[in-house]
C-alpha cells in the first residue's frame, strides 16, 4: 500500500515533466546535446540566458547563441527581468537593453519571482527586492531598498508559489506567503527532505536541483495548496550535471563538463 502510494507520487513529477512527450507517444526523459559550453544556464518565459567559464553572456536566439555586452558570472531572467552578477558581485539590471548596476552586492540572483527579485551574498545572508524598485527602475538614484531575510542560503530561487532554497551544508528549505508587495513572505523557512547544491524552481512552480554528486532531483507533488511537494524523483538521463533550469516542458542541464542539455 505505502510502496504504491509512494510510487504514485514519484511518478507524477516525472509525468509533469515529460507530459508532451509522453502525449506524443514517447517514452522516458530525451537530452539532446546544444551546441556550445556555458556554465550556468537561466529560462523563463521561452528565453534563455547563459553565462560561460570566461564570464561572457549569451541568450538563444533562433536556434543560434548571440553573445550580449558585459561579463557576468551569473544571469538570471524572470516574470522579474533579466538581471546579472559580475565576477566582483557587483549586480546589473537590463534596463533598454543595457546593463544598469544596481546598489548592493550578491553571489547570486534570481528573477522568478512575481515583481520580485531574491538573491543570496558571499556570507550566505538573504535578500529580496520588492515589486516598486524591481519593476519600477526611474533611472540613475533610484532606490533599490535591499530587505534581509532571517537564516542563511547559498543559493535561492523564487516562482509562483512560493521561493526555494539550500544552505551551506545542502540542506533544503521553502519558503511561503511570498508576494511582490511582501518579496520576504511569511511564516518561517520549512526544511524539506534531501540534500541539494543548487535549486531553481520554473516559471510554472516546479522544482528542480543538482546535488553534490552531479546527480539532477524534480520535486514531486507541488501543487498550490502543497507548495513544499511531496519527494524526490531523480533524473538518471540528465547525467552527472552541476546546474538545471526549467521553462515550457524543457529542462535546461549544464553538465560538469560544461556541456548544454535540452531535455524533455
Ligand atoms: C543548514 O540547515 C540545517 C537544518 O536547519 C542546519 O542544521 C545547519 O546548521 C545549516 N547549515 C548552515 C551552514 O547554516
Amino acid at each position: 500500500m505505502e510502496t504504491q502510494r509512494q510510487s504514485a507520487v514519484m511518478r507524477a513529477c516525472v509525468i509533469a515533466v515529460l507530459v508532451q512527450l509522453l502525449l506524443s507517444g514517447s517514452q522516458g526523459l530525451q537530452c539532446r546535446e546544444v551546441a556550445g559550453q556555458l556554465r550556468q544556464i537561466d529560462v523563463s518565459a521561452g528565453q534563455v540566458f547563459g553565462t560561460d567559464t570566461a564570464d561572457a553572456i549569451f541568450t538563444l536566439y533562433g536556434g543560434t547563441w548571440t553573445q550580449l555586452p558585459g561579463a557576468l558570472k551569473h544571469v538570471t531572467v524572470g516574470p522579474s527581468g533579466i538581471w546579472g552578477i559580475n565576477s566582483a558581485n557587483a549586480i546589473f539590471k537590463l534596463v533598454d537593453a543595457n546593463w544598469v548596476q544596481v546598489p548592493g552586492q550578491l553571489k547570486q540572483i534570481d528573477a522568478g519571482g512575481v515583481q520580485f527579485v531574491a538573491g543570496v551574498n558571499t556570507a550566505d545572508n538573504i535578500f529580496c527586492l520588492g515589486q516598486e524598485a524591481t519593476v519600477g527602475y526611474k533611472g540613475p538614484g533610484s532606490p533599490f531598498p535591499w530587505q534581509g531575510l532571517q537564516g542563511a542560503l547559498k543559493y535561492y530561487s523564487c516562482g509562483p508559489l512560493g521561493c526555494w532554497g539550500v544552505n551551506a551544508t545542502e540542506d533544503i528549505f521553502v519558503r511561503m506567503g511570498v508576494t511582490p508587495q511582501q518579496c520576504q513572505g511569511t511564516g518561517d523557512w520549512q526544511q524539506v527532505d534531501g540534500k541539494l547544491s543548487m535549486i531553481e524552481v520554473g516559471s510554472e512552480g516546479s522544482v528542480y536541483g543538482v546535488n553534490a554528486a552531479g546527480d539532477v532531483y524534480c520535486r514531486d507533488g507541488i501543487t498550490s495548496s502543497n507548495p513544499a511537494g511531496t519527494g524526490w524523483t531523480q533524473l538518471s538521463e540528465c547525467g552527472k550535471s552541476k546546474h538545471v533550469s526549467f521553462d515550457l516542458g524543457h529542462l535546461w542541464v549544464i553538465t560538469q563538463d560544461n556541456r548544454i542539455q535540452d531535455c524533455s
